[in-house]
C-alpha cells in the first residue's frame, strides 16, 4: 500500500500520532465553533463573505447545480452558494464537527451530513460543484480525499478548494508569521476571552506553516484523475485550486 500523502507532518505539540489527529481536530472545532464566525470576520477584515461569493461565481457556480460543500464549518461558503443559487435546496453541507454543524444549521436550510472528506457518504456522480473552504490541511490523505471528490462529481463537475498559503518570499513570510502566528491568536483571546478560540486560531497558523507547497496539492489532484488542474492565487496567499472531472 502507498503511504498516505498528508497535508502536513504530525504536530507533536498538539497530538502524538497521525491516528490521533482527527479526534484532536474535531475537539478543537467543536469547542471553538461558537466563536468561529466572529473571529474569522474581523481577522480577514470582513472580506470573507463577499470573497466566498465572488470566487464561487467566478468558477462557474450557477442556479440549478447540485453543490457539495465539504468542511462546511459554520456554513460560510454554503451561505454564499445559496445566494448565487437562489436557495439552499440543492446544497449538501458536510463536516465532522457537530459543534460547527450546529452553527451552520442556524443559517441555512441545506442538507447537513456529519462526515469526513476522505470517506464521503454519497453515491458516485451526485454533484455538479464541490467546494472546500480552508480545511484541506485537516484531512488525513490528500490523494484519497481528491479521489473521493472525483468519485462524487458528475462528469464535467468542478471542484474548488480555497486555502490560505504561506507566501514564498522572506518579507511576506515574516509578516504572515507575525500576523497569523502571534497577532491573530492573541487578539482572538483578547476579544473572545476564550482559550479555546485562541487555540483554534493558533492551530490555524501551525498547519499553514507546515503545509505542503501548492505544487504538491496540484500533483495530488492530477494523480486523482482530475483535468484542468490549476491554482490561482491572490497575492500568493489566497489560493484557489480548481479542477474538472472529465
Ligand atoms: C477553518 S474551518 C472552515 C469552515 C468553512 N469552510 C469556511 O470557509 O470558513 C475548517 C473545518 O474543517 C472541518 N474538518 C476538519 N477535518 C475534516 C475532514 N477530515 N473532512 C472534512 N472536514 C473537516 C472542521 O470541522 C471545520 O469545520
Amino acid at each position: 500500500m502507498l503511504d498516505a500523502m498528508t497535508p502536513h507532518p504530525t504536530l507533536p505539540g498538539r497530538y502524538t500520532s497521525p491516528e490521533a489527529k482527527p479526534a484532536f481536530v474535531n475537539r478543537l472545532f467543536d469547542r471553538g465553533a461558537r466563536h468561529y464566525d466572529g473571529v474569522v470576520n474581523w481577522g480577514f477584515l470582513h472580506s470573507g463573505s463577499s470573497y466566498r461569493r465572488w470566487v464561487q461565481r467566478r468558477y462557474g457556480l450557477r442556479p440549478g447545480m447540485h453543490v457539495l460543500d465539504v468542511a462546511c464549518g459554520t456554513g460560510l461558503v454554503a451561505v454564499e452558494a445559496a445566494r448565487i443559487l437562489g436557495s439552499a435546496e440543492t446544497i449538501t453541507c458536510l463536516d465532522p464537527s457537530s459543534g460547527m454543524l450546529e452553527e451552520a444549521r442556524k443559517k441555512l436550510a441545506a442538507r447537513f451530513v456529519q462526515g469526513r472528506a476522505e470517506e464521503l457518504p454519497f453515491p458516485d456522480a451526485s454533484f455538479d460543484f464541490l467546494t472546500m473552504g480552508y480545511a484541506l490541511r485537516h484531512v488525513m490523505d490528500l490523494e484519497q480525499t481528491f479521489a473521493e471528490y472525483r468519485r462524487v462529481l458528475r462528469p464535467g463537475g468542478k471542484v474548488l478548494i480555497l486555502e490560505v498559503t504561506k507566501p514564498a518570499g522572506p518579507i511576506g513570510r515574516f509578516l504572515f508569521r507575525l500576523y497569523f502566528g502571534r497577532i491573530y491568536p492573541a487578539l482572538t483571546q483578547l476579544f473572545t476571552r476564550s482559550r479555546e478560540a485562541r487555540d483554534m486560531m493558533a492551530y490555524y497558523w501551525e498547519t499553514m506553516d507546515q503545509c505542503v507547497p501548492p505544487a504538491a496539492v496540484l500533483a495530488a489532484m492530477q494523480s486523482a484523475g482530475f483535468t484542468a488542474v490549476k491554482r490561482n492565487s491572490i497575492g500568493g496567499m489566497f489560493s484557489e485550486y480548481s479542477a474538472v472531472k472529465a
